[in-house]
């Protein structure tokens, strides 16, 4: 059974108290901490930038990934990482220059991975595969949480799990938007092992221990 890891997304957290959530999440057992940085120019909503993960990173004990929906990337690298993140998440849309964004991030000692937007073809970033430590299949069009997740990601994480298998069996396949207790089984049989969890996890419905456990145990009743 491959590895199931949650990378809870901040983006739907209540933010009065966002440190508590993180918290919660960490205490629940979750794999790293997910931060979607958004510019409102790549795409139609605007997050925040460097000062949350500066904010959280001495309370959180976990890897802070953050996926960069912004349109000059290469800029925010320095900011971001001594704000304290682990690993960047780069668009292929947005970097003209992605090798060398790698390169840059691979200079800094930090981790990379690259993602595409539900439309893009996987044969565009098919060739940094062997370069990067993840790759983000998106399953819902970026911008915001809460969105419903586009059934046609299955046949590209299925996709996505045999080039990796064949090109670079050490990157991690992550699948990010919309999966919550109906899609997280299928995605996870479909290839992916690190899932993006935005509203399934920080909402008013339940705790976020109770929301975690049960995404879990959905991946693994089947
Ligand atoms: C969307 C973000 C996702 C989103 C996940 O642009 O990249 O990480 O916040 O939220 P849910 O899990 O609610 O789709
Ligand atoms: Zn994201």
């Amino acid at each position: 059974m491959r590895t199931l890891k949650l990378a809870p997304s901040i983006m739907t957290a209540d933010f009065t108290r966002l440190g508590d959530q993180v918290l919660e999440a960490v205490a629940a057992g979750v794999d790293r901490i997910h931060l979607d940085v958004m510019d409102g120019h790549f795409v139609p909503n605007i997050s925040f930038g460097p000062l949350v993960p500066q904010a959280l990173r001495s309370l959180c004990p976990l890897p802070l990934e953050a996926h960069l929906m912004i349109s000059e990337a290469d800029k925010y690298l320095e900011p971001f990482f001594e704000a304290g993140v682990d690993s960047v998440i780069l668009h292929i849309e947005v970097c003209p220059q992605i090798e060398n964004t790698i390169k840059r991030v691979r200079n800094l000692k930090k981790k990379v991975g690259v993602t595409l937007n539900p439309t893009t073809p996987l044969s565009s970033i098919e060739q940094l595969i062997p370069n990067v430590d993840l790759l983000l299949i998106m399953s819902v069009q970026p911008g915001f949480g809460g969105q419903s997740f586009l059934p046609g990601s299955i046949d590209k994480i299925k996709q996505a799990r045999q080039l990796i298998d064949k090109l670079n069996p050490r990157c991690e396949l992550e699948v990010d938007g919309g999966i919550n207790l109906q899609t997280i089984s299928q995605a996870y049989h479909a290839g992916a092992e690190v899932f993006v969890v935005g509203s399934s996890v920080f909402n008013s419905k339940a705790s976020v221990a109770d929301n975690v456990r049960q995404l879990t145990e959905s991946v693994h009743a089947r």
